[in-house]
């Protein structure tokens, strides 16, 4: 599986700023030929990563979506609106999201199936709210992605990136979990979902407090796919670096 590394930039760049950081990031990353890169700006900028990424080794998507196509929904936007500017991720029930605004499982499967009838790949955000026992919280987390997954087809689940992001992990302040802990963690969340789609693999990224010391760690885990880097990102050459971060076993790393 190709690793897939990107950030959110969450409520963060205006659309100038946006330009700048694509500026600063393309020519250090033009030659990472061997993962998949991708950006997922607030929707203001998202014209601007369309733009300046079309033909380069970075995708943009967006951040949340309306499960709706259209209609009477002040301030929403919808997958068409995302497809049509070129979006090929759609984040889905990060924790911010399910703190902020309510949104509830019902609610993200709704959203799932809309990015997915629009040819995109929904990128869903699962983790626990406090740290707990390893077991505990694989539980807690296949009960969660049981509920947000209910009625998707098992076919359309290749398409599904799943982000392992602890809530106690993410943002100022916090710290990154531990590396063999997210490895066995995803390796569960692995083995379930591949169960689901019918032995077809599904990607699972980290998330949470990823900066370039833990990188490299986490990459080596075996079923770490990839990271999901929030704050640390918003410096274009923070990025660029974490981008480029030798994959291979931890032996190799070092
Ligand atoms: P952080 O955000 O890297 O700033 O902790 C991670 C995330 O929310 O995906």
């Amino acid at each position: 599986m190709r690793p897939l590394i990107g950030t959110s930039w969450k409520m963060n760049l205006t659309a100038s700023e946006a330009d700048a950081w694509f500026t600063a990031v393309l020519p250090l990353v033009a030659h990472l030929a061997d993962r998949d890169l991708f950006v997922l700006p607030p929707f203001t900028d998202i014209w601007v990563a369309r733009e300046r990424l079309q033909g380069t080794v970075i995708g943009w998507g967006a951040q949340d979506v309306h499960p709706a196509e259209g209609g009477a929904h002040t301030g929403d936007i919808s997958a068409p609106m995302l497809a049509d500017l070129g979006c090929r991720y759609v984040e889905i029930g990060h924790s911010e999201r399910r703190r902020d605004h309510g949104e509830t499982p019902d609610l993200l499967t709704a959203k799932i199936a809309a990015v997915l009838r629009w040819g995109m790949r929904p990128l869903l955000c699962t983790g626990e709210p406090a740290p707990m026992d390893t077991d505990d919280a694989v539980r807690l987390l296949l009960a969660d992605l049981d509920r947000c997954l209910a009625g998707i087809a098992p076919a359309d689940l290749t398409r599904l990136v799943v982000a392992y992001e602890p809530w106690w992990a993410i943002g100022d302040g916090a710290v990154a979990a531990v590396p063999e802990q997210v490895g066995t963690i995803h390796r569960s969340l692995a083995a379930w979902l591949e169960d689901r789609a019918n032995g077809q693999a599904v990607p699972v990224i980290y998330g949470g407090s990823v900066d370039l010391d833990i990188a490299s760690r986490l990459l080596a885990e075996p079923g770490v796919d990839g990271l999901f880097v929030g704050r640390y990102a918003l410096d274009p050459v923070n990025f660029a670096r974490i981008a480029a971060t030798p994959i291979g076993s931890a032996e190799e790393v070092r």
